[in-house]
This record gives C-alpha cells, structure tokens and sequence, in this order.
C-alpha cells in the first residue's frame, strides 16, 4: 500500500507537474524568513512525509525532526503545495478560534470538486455558520436519542458474528457498523440488501478520491470518485422525489434527510424561502457529513479496540464499568438511553484514544490574511497546517505521552491541549454522534468478549485519517 501510494505520488507528482508548478513559488517570494527546507523541486519533501505516514509514530517523527532544526514554525513542500506547519497550544488558538476572520479551511483540490461548492467544509464565514445552524439540530443529543434503538441493535448483531472462531478485521466490522448508522440516521437505509451494497460500493470509490490527484483522466481515483458522486447523488435525488410525491411520504421517515426537507429546504413552506437550502446544498452536506464522519468514526473505534488489546489494566477497569451497566439491566442486553450519563471512564478511554491516536493529524487552513505568529510574517493566501501529534504528545501537558493512561483525563487540561474534535467554529459538530456510537459498540464488545491481535504490527496507513494498516485482525473469545 505504501508503496503503491509512492509509486502514485511519483507518477502523479512527474505527470502533474505543469498543473503544480502554478502553486509552486519560491519561498524567498512567499514567505520572508520562516525556516525550512523545501526539499527537491516539484515534489519537495513528499517523499520523506509519506514515509513518515506508514511508521507507527507516524509524521510525528517528520515533524519533530524539523522542529528540531528550526522551531515550531516551519516550512516545506508536500502533496504539490507549500505549507507552514505550525504547533503549540498558542498556534493552536490562533488558527483554531477563527478571531476576525484570519483562516478558513483549506481543502485540497479533489475534495473540494467531489463534496461541492456549497458543502460545510467548502464554505466560510456566514455562509459557513448558517450551514453549521441547520446541521447542529439533528446532530444534537436529543435528536440522537431516536436512533439510539437502531445503534443498539446493530451493535448486538454485528458482535454476534465474532463468536465463530474466525478471524476478525476489526477495521472492517468498525467500518461496516459505522457506515449502516449513519446511512440510517441520514435517510433511513436499512442496513442489509442491494441499495446499503450500491451506497457502501459508491461511497468506498467517494472516499479513496478524496486525496487524489487531481487528474480527471478515465480510470483515475479522481474520476472515478466524481463519477461515483453522481451517482449517489442520482439516489439521493429518487429518495427525495418519492418524499415530495405525496404529503406523507415522509412518514416514517424520521431522519436527517427528512428533517430538512421539512424545515429548512426550498418549498417547505413558511418565509424565507431564499434563506432556505436548495436540493443541491441538501445533497452536498449529507455527502459531507458521510464523508467527515465514516472515516474517523471507523478509525476511532478501531484504535480504541486496538488500545484496549494492548492495556489489559484499562480493558478490566472499562469491563468493571460496564459490567456494573449489564447487571442493572437485569438481562435485557439493550442499553437504556440513561445508560449513556453512566459511562464515565468510557469517556476518558475515548479521549485517550483520540490522543494517542490523533486520527487527523493535523489541520490544514488557508490565511484569510496576513497574520504574524513567533515573530513570522504569514502572507494571505498561505497554505498553514496546525500539527495537532505533536500538541497531543507535549510531555509538559501529558505526562510520558506514548503511555495510554485515560486517567490523565481527570485532571483538567490547559486550553488547546486535547484537539481531539477540534476546536472554534470548526470544532466537530458529529462529536455526540461519535461518542453515542462508540460507547454502545464497546458495552457490548467488553461484556461479551475477550480478544486477542493474530499479529504485532504497528504500521498506519499512508491515507488522511489514520488507522491500522494491518486492520487490526483478532480473534475473539466468549467470556
Ligand atoms: C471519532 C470520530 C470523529 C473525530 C475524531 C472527528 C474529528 C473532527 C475534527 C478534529 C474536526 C475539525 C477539523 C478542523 O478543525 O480542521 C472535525 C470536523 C468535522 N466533523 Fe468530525 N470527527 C468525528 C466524527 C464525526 C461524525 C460522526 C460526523 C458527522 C456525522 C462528523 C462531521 C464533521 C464535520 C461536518 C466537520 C466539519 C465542521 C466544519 O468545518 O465546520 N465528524 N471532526
Ligand atoms: C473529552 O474531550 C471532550 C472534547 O474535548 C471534552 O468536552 C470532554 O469533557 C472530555 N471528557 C473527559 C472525560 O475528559
């Protein structure tokens, strides 16, 4: 995989070249005196970052490296564009608060024509908020509560599967079981038969086109994904005629999709109509939720299994809390909603995970304008990543950072220290979704078995969202 994504990088980077060299400038034009080496022309140092990717501590090495040599702010050249990388809980604040309008979001190019124009991580500013306003509602805790059912007993269905004795990907059942809820919770596929099969085989071709090149040649990921977008653009289309057919097409119906249609799109009635979303932006921002919540919800889960196989200490401590939920239930196996306020070092083994695992390794901004930050000079237009691995391994804030200790969590952290969600107006808004999910897969992962890795490798995959390149294969025991 990593080698293929090399020899990828290579052929696209040679191939591509006249469609770089329009970005690539010399950094004596671009940024006056911020250190760092760009490594060599046209790819500069891809070669050295995407290494970095596949070796367990991931860019965490690229990047301590680099600040070794020159600071916390540096420059380089990766992925075809010139780059500040910034750290620190101050940088953090700075590129994360979005005071006065100093960075927006800045997505590659791919990303940006395969989720649209008018999706949420396409947008800023008011545009942007207004967006956020409307999604946060069926994100909300209250609005979770009625796919808490459905979440339970898929959990229960998908775990009952691990009882045979065969080896498990636990990335594939985490990714599986994440991708059922949300097509659900987003407009009410069922989770088994041929339309969750042609919407999982659609968006597998989505996602992988995500960080492609941006070649739009037949037979590129690129392509592909923009074809496979259409697609599924198509059967949201049909889903959304068939509710408009008739008045009470949408009974039943009690999802994400619907809620808008009946509140916040064009044609729904009230004032306001102009303010409301079009079938376009209602089609780019389900697309962009599947996309910002299936990858890391997958990987999440995934290292959080992967932690607790390797910490038997925290995997008897999460057991006792749970254990403790299962008896009060008194047989039932389905969770109560109250449940889900009992699960307090559950919490903390989830935010350990997303620590030690930083599945978005860093976030990336575009300067909105000139700021300065460690006396640097920041031009407009800058492309500026905020390296979150190394806020999230600062051993002045977490002790012996490489250790999984969830109990770090009980002390209060300074401010921008844990970014596991993010921060600001861009902090996630799936947040609860993540968490609801999570907790219930692992109540009923820890109650029912005992687990072991068929194999030691700590290799990550060389992607966007970090996770187990191996998948993490187990085989699991009934307790
Ligand atoms: C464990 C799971 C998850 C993690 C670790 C995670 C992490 C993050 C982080 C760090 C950001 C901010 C990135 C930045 O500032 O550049 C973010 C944004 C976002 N997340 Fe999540 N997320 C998770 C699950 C979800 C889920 C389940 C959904 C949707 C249903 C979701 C939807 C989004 C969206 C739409 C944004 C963009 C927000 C904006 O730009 O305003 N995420 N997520
Ligand atoms: C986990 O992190 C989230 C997001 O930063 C925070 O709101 C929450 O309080 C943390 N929970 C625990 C138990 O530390």
């Amino acid at each position: 995989m990593a080698a293929a994504v090399l020899v990828a990088a290579v052929c696209g980077l040679v191939a591509g070249a006249w469609w770089m060299t329009r970005s690539w400038r010399r950094p004596s034009e671009a940024m006056h005196g911020i250190p760092g080496t760009m490594g060599w022309p046209v790819v500069g140092e891809t070669f050295a970052f995407i290494a970095a990717f596949s070796n367990p501590s991931g860019i965490l090495s690229f990047m301590r490296d680099r600040q070794k040599r020159f600071g916390k702010v540096f420059k380089t050249y990766v992925l075809g564009r010139t780059t500040v990388f910034m750290t620190g809980r101050e940088a953090a604040k700075i590129l994360l608060s979005g005071k006065d309008g100093v960075v927006s979001l800045n997505l590659f190019y791919t990303g940006k024509q395969v989720l649209g124009p008018t999706s949420l991580l396409t947008t800023n500013g008011d545009e942007h908020r207004r967006l956020r306003r409307l999604i946060a509602h069926p994100l909300s805790v209250d609005a979770l509560k009625k796919h808490f059912s459905f979440i339970n007993a898929l959990a229960i269905q998908t775990l009952s599967s691990w009882s045979s004795g065969r080896r498990i990907l636990v990335l594939n059942e985490a990714s599986s079981f994440t991708l059922k809820v949300i097509a659900n919770m987003l407009v009410s596929l069922e989770p088994e038969g041929e339309e969750q099969e042609k919407f999982r085989a659609n968006f597998k071709v989505i996602s992988s086109s995500f960080a492609s090149l941006p070649l739009k040649l037949p037979g590129t990921a690129f392509h592909e994904g923009l074809k496979a977008r259409n697609r599924m653009y198509a059967m949201l289309d049909d889903v959304i005629a068939r509710r408009r057919a008739s008045a009470d097409a949408g009974a039943g119906h009690d999802d994400f999709l619907q809620m808008l249609l009946m509140k916040h799109a064009r044609g729904s009635g009230g004032e306001d109509d102009e303010e409301k979303l079009t079938d376009a932006q209602l089609k780019d921002n389900i697309l962009t939720l599947l996309v910002a919540g299936h990858d890391t919800t997958t990987a999440g889960l995934t290292w959080l299994v992967k932690f607790l196989g390797e910490n038997p200490d925290v995997l008897q401590k999460l057991r006792e809390e749970h254990m403790g939920i299962k008896e009060e239930l008194g047989g039932e196996e389905h969770l109560r909603w109250s449940d889900m306020n009992n699960m307090p070092y559950t919490n903390k083994v989830m935010n350990e995970t997303l620590r030690r695992a930083t599945i978005l390794p860093w976030y990336s901004r575009k300067a909105a304008q000139d700021f300065t930050i460690d006396g640097y000079q920041v031009e407009k237009g800058t492309s500026v990543n905020l390296d979150v691995v190394s806020i999230h391994h600062d051993a002045t804030v977490f002790a012996d950072p490489e250790k999984f200790n969830p109990d770090r969590f009980d002390s209060t952290l300074k401010p921008y220290s844990f970014l596991g969600f993010g921060s600001g107006p861009r902090m996630c808004p799936g947040m609860s979704l993540a968490k609801l999910e999570i907790c219930v897969f692992v109540h009923h992962l820890v109650c029912r078995y005992d687990w072991k890795p068929m194999e030691e490798d700590n290799s990550v995959q060389p992607t966007l969202v970090r996770m187990p390149k191996n998948k993490y294969p187990i085989l699991a025991t009934a307790l």
